[in-house]
């Protein structure tokens, strides 16, 4: 089937490239001019493991292709998925213009019926807008019909997740459009046998913001269970473990740390309590959430400042700068937090991170980056882990200690083992991990 994606960032350009690599024909379209043109070069504008073979393959097999125009891409296809960002707007609420836009010039380029799909993550019953605008727009009475199709994968594993989802949520109100989105995802469903759900629009779109919140909420709960661990001698791994064996909560989710980043928890969360303060209902645990969220960091701040005392001119080794390991994303990623504020109270700062420096420098441009974790930790008064990439799991803790001035290591990933690092003769602080704590009652 003849698809258009219109938006080629995380979403876009992977449900593009897998709808093409399961059989369709696609067109990703972007009003980016430079990204459009690095496509067709088979630049990547992003970093994931696995898209830039697949893009490769589909296009040079002329099932994918690029451009600038959503004229173009309306009249290649019968289905429409708009994909594009819906960043944080005035006040902190999802900015919902590019999506409004795409939804104007579909319509003032449509000659007959279209199926207008919202991929991006919006507010409940934006397909409400969409429709009145997409009428208002319409010079003819064409028919069209608007439906919600939310994506779930995640950054750094989004190929994997996109050929075996967990679930393919659909929210759809007319039976030509169930059928056209029944035949996108058909190959998909068979090879993956996931559940494929078809509700009302509303349900869809609010499926999506209440899952992200959801698991933010389990991260948020994990970590301040981990500061309870800290105040007495508890271990969160162990409670981690021992309460995700229940599958009533599960294991995944419970990895306490810096805090949740990237481009979707933080957004999402934020959206779906100022919809809830719009329809009257306060959202108060998520507000909680994100008091924990932003807690955490502040918390292993002060860890890092009780055990250097004073920061000034201390060289302190930043591994990891991602929101996470697997991409080169620096969006809302607790590196942003942390150095800023290391700069300002003026540490020397060395980084390391195997993908996302070129991200980060765009933002904190002339920074120090090294090419190992191992020579960025050389002569460091401190080491600061963000972000658990393999390379910092498989560290050599012999040599770490080796070419550190001081031996303190700061991790807001638990990387490592308390007892070990002790053993190994380093100040090891991590989260929710102090074994051997007395009760504090404080
Ligand atoms: C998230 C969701 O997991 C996807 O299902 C969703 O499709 C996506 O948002 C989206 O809305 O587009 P993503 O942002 O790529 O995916 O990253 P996650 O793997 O969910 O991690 C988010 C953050 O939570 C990271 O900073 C990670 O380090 C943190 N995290 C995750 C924890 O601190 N602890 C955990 O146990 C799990």
């Amino acid at each position: 089937m003849k698809i258009t994606i219109v938006g080629t960032g995380y979403v876009g350009l992977v449900t593009g490239a897998t709808f093409s690599e399961i059989g369709h024909n696609v067109m990703c379209v972007d009003n980016d001019e430079s990204k459009v043109k690095k496509l067709k070069r088979l630049e990547m504008p992003i970093y994931e493991e696995g898209l830039e073979d697949m893009v490769k393959r589909n296009v040079k097999a002329g099932r994918l292709s690029f451009s600038t125009s959503i004229k173009e891409g309306t009249e290649f296809a019968t289905v429409i998925f708009i994909a594009v960002g819906t960043p944080p707007g005035y006040k902190g609420e999802a900015n919902m213009s590019y999506v409004e836009r795409v939804g104007r010039e579909v319509a003032e380029n449509m000659k007959s019926y279209r199926l207008l799909v919202e991929k991006s993550t919006v507010i409940v019953n934006t397909n409400q807008q969409l429709k009145r605008t997409m009428n208002k727009y319409l010079e003819d009475d064409i028919p069209f019909d608007v439906a919600s199709n939310p994506e779930f994968l995640r950054e750094g594993t989004a190929i994997k997740d996109a050929f075996h989802p967990d679930r393919i949520v659909v929210g759809v109100e007319s039976p030509q459009g169930a059928k056209l989105l029944r035949e996108i995802y058909e190959p998909i469903v068979t090879s993956s046998k996931c559940e494929y759900l078809e509700m009302n629009i509303a349900s869809a779109e609010l499926t999506k913001h209440a899952a992200n919140s959801f698991l933010a909420m389990k991260i948020s709960f994990i970590n301040a269970v981990s500061r309870i661990c800290e105040m007495t001698g508890a271990d969160i791994k162990q409670v981690a473990h021992g309460i995700g064996l229940d599958e009533r909560i599960g294991k995944s989710f419970l990895y306490a740390g810096v805090g949740y980043g990237g481009s979707c928890f933080p957004k999402d969360v934020d959206a779906f309590i100022r919809m809830g303060d719009e329809v009257g209902y306060s959202l108060n645990i998520l507000k909680e959430v994100q008091k924990i969220n932003i807690n955490q960091r502040e918390h292993m701040m002060r860890k890092l400042q009780h055990e250097l005392w004073v920061l000034e001119d201390k060289v302190i080794a930043v591994l990891g700068l991602a929101f996470k390991p697997g991409t080169d994303d620096v969006r809302e990623a607790p590196s942003l937090y942390f150095i800023p504020q290391l700069l300002e109270r003026k540490a020397k700062l060395k980084l390391w991170d195997p993908i996302a420096r070129e991200k980060f420098d765009q933002i904190h441009p002339g920074l120090s980056y090294f090419k190992t974790p191992l020579e960025c930790c050389k002569d460091a008064d401190a080491v600061l882990i963000l972000t658990e990439w393999p390379e910092v799991r498989n560290l050599d803790l012999k040599k770490l200690k080796d070419v550190l001035k001081v031996p303190i290591v700061i991790d807001g990933r638990n990387v490592f083992e308390p007892v070990e690092m002790e053993k190994r003769g380093f100040i090891y602080k991590c989260v929710g991990r102090e074994p051997g704590k007395p009760i504090d009652k404080k």
